[in-house]
């Protein structure tokens, strides 16, 4: 009966996804609506003893929650649904840290300035739609926000190496050495909207710097091709890794689009902006249908299951800064929402998302953050006719500007400096712990042997001893290398070979020996 019953359940289930009209505005609402339901389900931070902002960390790093805050703005803006409103102010406000800069310190230690980014462009949607402020007046504004990230960030250049460029580590851990596209591209990203935002020049002049030395380094080629990394302590950045993923391409063509826009009209940033949306369109839209390479293998990792939402985000929102692309543009993402409508079949609620849209309307099987992410960010884009166009400073933007807000390390004392723990030390830590793991179970087995030998002393010749011990060693030390060595060899593999993985963007890479 039980089962009779579980059965007609699964098939009742299934035969419910997610319906999308992408002609229909209500109907994308719906969706969309059913999209973030499902994804904000996955969130437990405003339930007591819980850290607001923060998503279950495993699996989900910190970075990925101010993604998800991000995607809540958008969908408010879109959809004009407030249910999300509360936990977002909340979520961002609770993780701007002592400096007001989304660097707090319980994060400090593994914060990448990619990590930094996606906090800073969620407060900075929040500054172009005018998202309700914080109701604590104490609260930094939206815009001083991202411009404490963007005056950091900067401070950040270093010319030590490959002529410029944005380390993808804010600290000197594991991820250092790379200047990664998703770095540079979230700063540029920043810098052009804040250019339009408050109409301030120094601003642009940044966005232009960082995409020129992207380009003469090599990360965005003549065809406008967006790679991932490029390796600084060692190579000089003299090679690139190749990799191609959405959410490099997506920050690139944002950022494009609004110093177009800026400039009104430059036909150097037209040509960029043009070249950018023709290589995603190439890239990542095999028969309609946005993919990132790593579905079609299986090997996604949490991070990876989300760049679709990203780019998704800034294909729309691209179109208003250039509506020239906004043909292309939505054309794409309308057969991508189909796609992904299509699969949203999972789960207990029977409207779970997996990743792989072109699976002609069969669930892949996971559920997760980014799934969501990425179907309602689809789903919402395709509104975006419907919506008004980010506000500036002069079209009715109220974000208070602050533009020294931010640690300034250079105006602080140096008695009066703080320095956050560092991803190092934390690293190091680990190592030794694991170091004394490894040597505590060592003497212990060592002195089991030791024991069990001199139980057998006298009784046993040389060469029975000699086999034994061979057994010993042979089937002992396949168990300890299990036990200890992997684990070992994974950290230390992660520290040394981080750009020998096969299938990474940096971030598969760095949080490897973190898995
Ligand atoms: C947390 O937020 C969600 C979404 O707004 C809401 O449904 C839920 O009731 C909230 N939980 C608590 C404990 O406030
Ligand atoms: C930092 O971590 C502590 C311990 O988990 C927690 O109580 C606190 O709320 C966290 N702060 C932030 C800003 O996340
Ligand atoms: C490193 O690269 C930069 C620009 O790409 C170049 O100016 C500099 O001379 C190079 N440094 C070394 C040591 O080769
Ligand atoms: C800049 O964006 C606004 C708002 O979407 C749009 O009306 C305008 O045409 C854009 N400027 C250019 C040069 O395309
Ligand atoms: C723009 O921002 C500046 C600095 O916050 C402010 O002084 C000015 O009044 C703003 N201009 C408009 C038109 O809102
Ligand atoms: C940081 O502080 C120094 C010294 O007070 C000042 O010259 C500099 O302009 C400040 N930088 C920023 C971004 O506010």
């Amino acid at each position: 009966m039980f089962r009779a019953c579980a059965l007609l359940c699964l098939v009742v289930f299934q035969v419910r996804a997610i319906e999308i009209d992408v002609e229909n505005v209500e109907s994308i609402k719906k969706a969309a609506s059913i999209a973030a339901y499902d994804m904000v389900s996955y969130y437990k931070g405003n339930e007591s003893g819980q850290t607001p902002g923060k998503l279950p960390e495993p699996p989900y790093y910190w970075w990925e929650s101010g993604a998800m805050w991000g995607a809540l703005i958008d969908y408010w803006h879109y959809t004009g649904d407030t249910t999300y409103n509360d936990i977002t102010i909340q979520g961002l406000q609770f993780q701007v840290g002592i400096d007001k800069d989304f660097n707090p310190q319980n994060e400090s230690a593994e914060m990448g300035n990619d990590d930094q980014a996606f906090w800073a462009m969620a407060a900075l949607s929040a500054a172009e739609t005018n998202f309700p402020n914080s109701p604590n007046p104490k609260d930094p504004s939206w815009l001083s926000l991202a411009q404490a990230v963007f005056n950091e960030q900067t401070s950040r250049w270093d010319t030590t190496t490959c002529g410029g460029g944005l380390r993808w580590q804010v600290y000197q851990i594991n991820g250092y050495d790379l200047k990664n596209s998703i770095s540079n591209g979230c700063l540029f990203n920043i810098a052009s909207r804040l250019a339009r935002y408050t109409n301030d020049d120094h601003y642009s002049q940044w966005a232009v710097k960082v995409w020129e030395w992207m380009e003469r380094i090599g990360l965005i080629d003549q065809e406008y091709n967006v790679y991932d990394n490029s390796e600084a302590t060692k190579l000089n950045c003299t090679q690139i890794d190749h990799n191609q993923w959405s959410y490099n391409a997506a920050t690139m063509l944002m950022g494009a689009s609004t110093m177009f826009n800026y400039t009104n009209g430059d036909p150097v940033w037209r040509t960029r902006t043009q070249g950018l949306i023709d290589a995603i369109a190439l890239a990542y839209f095999p028969n309609g249908i946005m993919k990132d390479i790593c579905e079609q293998y299986d090997k996604c990792n949490t991070d990876e299951h989300s760049f679709k939402a990203y780019l998704s985000r800034w294909m729309g929102q691209s179109t208003q800064m250039a509506p020239f692309i906004y043909d292309k543009s939505i054309a794409l993402l309308k057969s991508s929402a189909n796609a992904a409508a299509a699969q949203c079949t999972g789960g207990s609620s029977g409207t779970k998302c997996g990743l792989k849209w072109f699976l002609d309307g069969t669930w892949d099987g996971s559920d997760g953050v980014g799934q969501q992410m990425a179907a309602l960010e689809v789903f919402q884009s395709t509104l975006v006719r419907y919506i008004g166009a980010p506000l500036t400073n002069s079209t009715g933007g109220t974000s208070i500007s602050n533009p020294t807000a931010g640690h300034n390390s250079s105006a602080v004392p140096p008695a009066q400096r703080i320095t956050p723990p560092t991803k190092g030390e934390k690293a190091g830590a680990w190592a030794l712990t694991a170091f004394i793991a490894i040597m505590a179970a060592w003497a212990c087995w060592f002195m089991c042997i030791t024991a069990w030998e001199s139980d057998l002393t006298g009784a046993a010749t040389a060469g029975v001893f000699g086999e034994r011990r061979a057994v010993v060693m042979g089937g002992n030390g396949k168990g300890r290398a299990g036990e200890t060595g992997i684990p070992l060899n994974r950290w230390m593999g992660g520290a040394i070979s981080v750009h020998e993985e096969e299938w990474g963007s940096t971030r598969y890479r760095r949080r490897d020996h973190f898995a």
